[in-house]
């Protein structure tokens, strides 16, 4: 930041995010289109308070997510309470409701929410969203892996906390044979969303061995998003247990945004990760030390654009 305006500009960044957040509650892209409408018309359909309304719809407008007359773009459309990124619009408003008590944080060194176990148990709802919102943001703007031979059709490929599916879907559609593993809550949840060509075992990867499958059975392991969860010593025995369930010469595939990532997303990323669990947003070099720490040969690179880092190792 190099004038006053950039700091003003970031310190009111939770304007248009709170203002989008609160449109999807009340329920204005519901209401919307396909023809335009008065603000009047639409505070009336939403139930809502004419004047404020007409401001929202004015700023939804300036933020390119209305055209003239109140008429919902496309991606407005995608806001609806049925739209597809609406769990992400419910992901961030919770993470921005925590973001704002930073502090406890800070001082005690402690993550802000509750370990990932208890929060499947205490707050389901928010837990099972924030899943969803990984498979839109896999979709949207993750690696496409069926590129890599690793993921070819007919591998084995194991999905570590692979979720509601983010990765185990496109790949499994690709003609990969995927199974996926996840803590026994999102399991349950995965079974109901993953088409049948996927298969999901519940297993706490951390406390079975080989990740809760067949020793060999894999001919590659997809650790994604997983390891920024995880301290140093979780992730050498995530990875030494991903390596017991890899068949010779099968192949361990890393996907994470690093600490190092381009301008403020990977440190905001980083703080990210301390104030939601007890890992952190480690840069690419040292999710590559892990990797070779582990056993693992031929660390290197896959050729995707940042932020993202994908990381290949081969085991013997
Ligand atoms: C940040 S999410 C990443 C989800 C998915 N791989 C993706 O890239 O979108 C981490 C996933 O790992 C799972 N997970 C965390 N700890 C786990 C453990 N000990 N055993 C099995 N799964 C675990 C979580 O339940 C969650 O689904």
């Amino acid at each position: 930041m190099r004038t006053t305006f950039d700091v003003i500009d970031a310190l009111t960044g939770y304007q248009p995010a709170a203002a989008i957040a609160a449109a999807c509650r009340v329920g204005l892209f519901d209401v919307l289109g396909p023809g335009p409408r008065t603000p009047d018309e639409v505070a009336a359909a939403a139930g809502l308070a004419p004047k404020p309304t007409a401001a929202l719809l004015a700023a939804l407008t300036a933020l390119g997510l209305l055209a003239d007359g109140n008429v919902p773009t496309p991606l407005a459309r995608r806001l609806a309470s049925d739209g597809d990124l609406a769990p992400l619009v419910r992901k961030e408003a919770f993470f921005a409701s925590v973001w704002t008590d930073l502090d406890p944080t800070l001082r005690t060194g402690l993550p802000r929410l509750a370990p990932w176990k208890e929060r499947l148990r205490t707050e389901p709802e928010v837990a099972r969203d924030f899943l969803a919102a990984l498979a839109v943001l896999a979709r949207e703007t993750g690696p496409d892996l069926t590129v890599l031979p690793e993921f070819a059709p007919g591998r084995r490929v194991l999905d570590v906390g692979g979720a509601l599916g983010s990765y185990a879907v496109p790949l499994a559609g690709a003609g990969a044979h995927v199974t996926l593993v996840d803590l026994p809550e999102v399991a349950v949840w995965a079974r109901a969303t993953v088409p049948d060509t996927v298969e999901v075992r519940e297993a706490d990867v951390l406390a079975v061995p080989a990740c809760g499958v067949e020793p060999g059975s894999a001919d590659t392991v997809l650790l994604s998003h997983l390891l920024h969860d995880l301290t140093d010593e979780q992730c050498a025995t995530v990875l030494a247990e991903a390596r017991k369930a890899l068949a010779p010469g099968g192949s361990v595939v890393v996907i994470e945004i690093p600490g190092d990532a381009p301008g403020p997303l990977g440190p905001l990323f980083d703080l990210m990760m301390q104030i939601e669990t007890p890992g952190r947003a480690r840069k690419a070099v040292e999710l590559a030390d892990l990797l070779v720490s582990s056993g693992l040969r031929g660390v290197r690179e896959a050729a995707y654009p940042r932020p993202v880092v994908v990381l290949i190792g081969e085991s013997d």
